[in-house]
């Protein structure tokens, strides 16, 4: 009676060690006290490679020991299915005496018991060696039944759970990769579309800008109107611009190398304000540029890409203004950089989003694309510079570009 209390107790332990290992450490370490005997050893059955294997030791000094399973005692246990008994193993040809040569120990009896789990199959054997001053009797072959058939339960259900997290974490991966290959595929698809549609709209964009030409005309016809001339200077380069914006879309995927040259910020920045006081998206908000107190700000650009960045800050930051509010663009330096800033009292960027607005077609606005901030990005990248941000809801967002000085 006392060893069954024993033995559920044992069970209620066994049960709720979730790893095979530490399992099987438990199982004999409680064995040999419940069973009364000096050793006790769980051989696992590997299908697989028709070995019996079992741990010696643990941590680090942790060794596995594994034969073929038409080995040994062992061997014929898990093979038959049969219990074993042996109590004269010096004299019995299936005792490999060679263990006991190693480590000194002196087996005396053997009791070996197949594990078989709920299904009947064997998964392993249960030995146990030296009966504490005897020989092992009746009582101790069933009571070895009784423990390796609690244990079999044990190890496969721990064998189950571990099988299970592993498939688990092997599904989480396999989703994440799919997740990542969906997003690729819809972006890729989103960029072959764009390229299609740049190129349908270019041709047609590209025939109604001849229209602009008459620009030239008037020119000639008042050469010496300064304010005509004046604005249809700002016509002109906008033509250009909106030609290289659709050079820009249909080459969006491909990065390409621009060509570069000498350039001076401060009065690219001038320029790029001039023309934006047209802009229709910076209706009734003011524009200004903080003049620097040196004269000029030379750094290695391509001065449309540069412009073309500004021009998309500034409109991000007057959608996300009141009118009557101010943009200001201002040019500060350190050791070696230009660092161009534009600065609004706009709504802000909220934490949420901060992460995710240099993303190719995040935005949060009803026509926007949202690929302003991903071209700013690869266009500074391009120029060895660095593009970020500060932000404050409801006080405003300031974008700062940094380019390396040209000396
Ligand atoms: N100055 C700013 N203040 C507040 N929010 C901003 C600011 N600049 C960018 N954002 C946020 O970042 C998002 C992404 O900007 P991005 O320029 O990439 O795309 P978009 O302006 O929405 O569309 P478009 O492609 O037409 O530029 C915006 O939708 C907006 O939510
Ligand atoms: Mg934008």
């Amino acid at each position: 009676m006392e060893k069954l209390k024993k033995l559920i107790e044992i069970t209620i332990k066994l049960s709720s060690e979730k790893n095979v290992e530490n399992l099987i450490g438990l199982i004999v370490a409680t064995s040999t006290e419940f069973l009364n005997c000096e050793r006790s050893t769980v051989f696992l059955y590997d299908k697989s490679s028709q070995e019996l294997y079992s741990y010696s030791g643990i941590g680090i000094n942790k060794k596995e020991i594994r034969f073929p399973i038409s080995k040994g005692i062992a061997g014929y246990v898990a093979s038959t299915g049969e219990t074993l008994v042996i109590d004269d193993p010096y004299n019995n040809p299936l005792f490999n005496k060679e263990f006991d040569q190693i480590t000194g120990f002196k087996t005396r009896n053997i009791l070996t018991v197949p594990m078989r789990n709920i299904e009947g199959d064997i998964i392993g054997v249960f030995q146990i060696l030296n009966k504490n001053d005897d020989k092992f009797t009746y009582e101790d072959i069933e009571l070895s039944k009784a423990f390796a058939s609690i244990s079999a339960v044990a190890i496969e259900n721990a064998h189950l759970i571990e099988e299970l997290k592993r498939q688990y974490e092997l599904l989480q991966k396999a989703f994440l990769e799919l997740q990542q290959a969906q997003e690729t595929i819809i972006n890729q698809e989103k960029f072959a579309t764009i390229g299609q549609l740049a190129s349908g709209i270019s041709h047609e964009i590209k025939n109604q800008l001849v229209v602009i030409m008459a620009v030239d005309f008037i020119r000639k016809l008042y050469p010496d109107d300064k304010k005509i001339l004046k604005y249809t200077e700002y016509i002109l380069e906008a033509r250009n611009r909106i030609l290289s914006l659709l050079d820009e879309i249909r080459d969006f995927s491909k990065s390409k190398e621009y060509e570069k040259s000498k350039i001076d910020l401060i009065s690219l920045i001038d320029k790029t304000i001039k023309l934006e006081r047209f802009d229709k998206d910076l209706n009734k908000i003011n524009l200004e540029f903080k003049e620097p107190d040196y004269k000029y700000a030379f750094a290695l650009v391509n001065q449309d890409k540069i412009q073309q960045v500004l021009i998309n800050l500034i409109r991000n930051a007057a959608h996300a203004s009141e009118p009557k509010s101010t943009i200001q663009l201002s040019l500060q330096e350190d050791e070696n950089n230009w660092i161009i800033s534009v600065k609004d009292e706009g709504c802000g960027i909220p934490e949420e989003i901060r992460d995710k607005i240099w993303q190719p077609f995040f935005t949060t606005k009803s026509s926007g694309t949202g690929l302003g901030l991903d071209i700013c990005k690869k266009i500074i990248q391009n120029h060895n510079g660095e593009i970020y941000f500060e932000s404050e809801v409801g006080k405003g967002t300031t974008f700062f570009i940094k380019l390396p000085k040209f000396l």
